[in-house]
């Protein structure tokens, strides 16, 4: 299995460029089983989460091909054959379950496996089957699978959420964009991905309306059609990359980035000493004189401050100028990386979905493993700001949201190397 080894190198600078957002291409692929015709995504990430995805679609009999170097996803879901999600590909990636609602809308069934626990927490599906049942969906669990049907179609309904699920969300909209009438849909998820999915079913001829508010009001048509859409900046990408400058010192600027996609970190971080303009291109980021200063972090839906950067914002405040308490308020389990920061020689203690930090003058490199996605970056960006070597073994995490991750903090100055095994 490969490792990263990374030196701490003092300050960075340059540019970044931003990649599409992983999550935002998860959704919005599903959306080509909605319709005949074909849907072609720009500007797409190189990811392995969306080859898992790419080869899920293709398991339902979908056309799937990837251009210009993988940023161009051609779809057609003209000849389908089957309605079924496999185990063996959703227990790879959860959000394997936003072919539910698509299915069910255009076929009236759909078989989906349960994705199971993942390392950050239990994960349940019943926000997503509540949204498809409301919609008038049948809906039973059998031999760990969903076994969904609508033989007379879905109708739309007002539907109020008990959480605003982002999966749910999506699942919801899709399949209620082909349900006969109108779907009202309360305490919606407001993430920036879900209004792309909005904006690109719109392409497709359906008409939605209240993304990226909690109301999203649809009004269902027979078919939809085939659009082109470019994938909206990936805000965890920008963020992770922010957090690069404010931890090593020096100026970087993130190309693509927009502050309406990081607003409540970029709150978080001026708090911290962090700088940051938006630019003709993007966002510069630049670490004010002095040590980085402590924040209190509380993760939240969007428009808060997101999950997916929590352990990156930790490995900032690990060597920040007093105490900082981050309180992890979506996933039960999601402080894995701080015993691996610990290692590093971090002062962290975790009580149930509270972490206290209280930083140290440095930290000191170490080896580590990456247990998730988001953790295994954060513990990146702790190496980069470390005394001495760091190796994060167990990097397929990484490889699944973070594309060309050494080339591009080797390109602002960052001593990164993968070590191939
Ligand atoms: C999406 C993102 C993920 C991000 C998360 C929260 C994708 C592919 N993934 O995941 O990176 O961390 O949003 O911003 O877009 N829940 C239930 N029942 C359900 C569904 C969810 O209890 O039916 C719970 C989950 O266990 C979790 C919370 O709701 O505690 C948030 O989950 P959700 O918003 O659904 O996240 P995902 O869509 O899975």
């Amino acid at each position: 299995m490969d490792s990263i080894l990374v030196t701490g190198n003092g300050a960075l600078s340059g540019q970044i460029p931003i990649a599409g957002a992983k999550n935002a291409c998860l959704t919005l692929m599903p959306a080509t089983l909605l319709s005949e015709e074909p849907l072609t995504l720009t500007n797409a990430p190189r990811l392995s989460d969306i080859k898992t995805m790419t080869a899920l679609l293709q398991s339902l009999g979908a056309e799937v091909s990837t251009l210009q170097d993988g940023q161009v996803i051609a779809m057609s879901s003209h000849d389908l054959t089957s309605h079924t999600a496999d185990y063996e590909i959703v227990r790879k990636m959860r959000a394997s379950n936003l072919v539910l609602g698509p299915l069910l809308a255009r076929f009236g069934q759909a078989v989906v496996s349960l994705p199971g626990g993942c390392a950050i927490g239990a994960r349940p599906m019943d926000l997503h089957t509540e949204g498809l049942e409301a919609l008038g969906a049948e809906i039973e669990l059998k031999d760990g699978y969903l076994h969904a049907s609508a033989p007379r179609g879905l109708t739309g309904a007002v539907h109020e959420m008990r959480f605003a699920s982002v999966g749910a969300t999506e699942n919801i909209v899709m399949a209620a964009t082909l349900a006969k009438g109108t779907t009202v849909l309360k305490n919606a998820a407001r993430e920036p991905e879900i209004v792309d999915l909005v904006e690109c079913l719109r392409k497709m001829g359906a008409q939605i309306s209240g993304e990226g508010t909690s109301t999203i009001e649809i009004q269902g048509v027979d078919r939809l059609h085939g659009a082109t859409h470019q994938v909206v900046t990936d805000r965890i990408e920008l963020g992770t990359y922010m957090l690069a400058p404010a931890i090593c010192g020096g100026e970087v600027e993130l190309l693509g980035g927009r502050l309406s996609l990081v607003g409540a970190f970029v709150e978080k971080l001026d708090a911290a000493g962090i700088d940051v303009e938006e630019t003709a291109k993007g966002l510069k980021v630049r670490r004010r004189n002095g040590r980085v200063q402590a924040v209190d972090v509380t993760t939240e839906p969007f428009p808060g401050f997101p999950t997916d950067l929590q352990a990156q914002m930790m490995a900032l405040l690990c060597t920040a100028e007093g105490t900082s308490v981050l309180e992890e308020k979506i996933f039960e389990n999601r402080f894995m990386h701080a015993p691996e920061l610990t290692r590093m020689g971090a002062r962290i203690d975790v009580q149930g979905g509270t972490a206290t930090v209280t930083g140290v003058d440095r930290l000191k490199g170490a080896p580590v493993m990456a247990t998730d996605l988001r953790a295994s970056v954060s513990l990146i960006l702790a190496g980069l700001a470390a005394e001495g070597e760091t190796v994060v073994s167990r990097v397929y995490h990484l490889d699944r949201g973070y594309e060309h991750v050494v080339q591009k903090l080797e390109g602002v100055g960052a001593k990164i190397e993968r070590i191939k095994s």
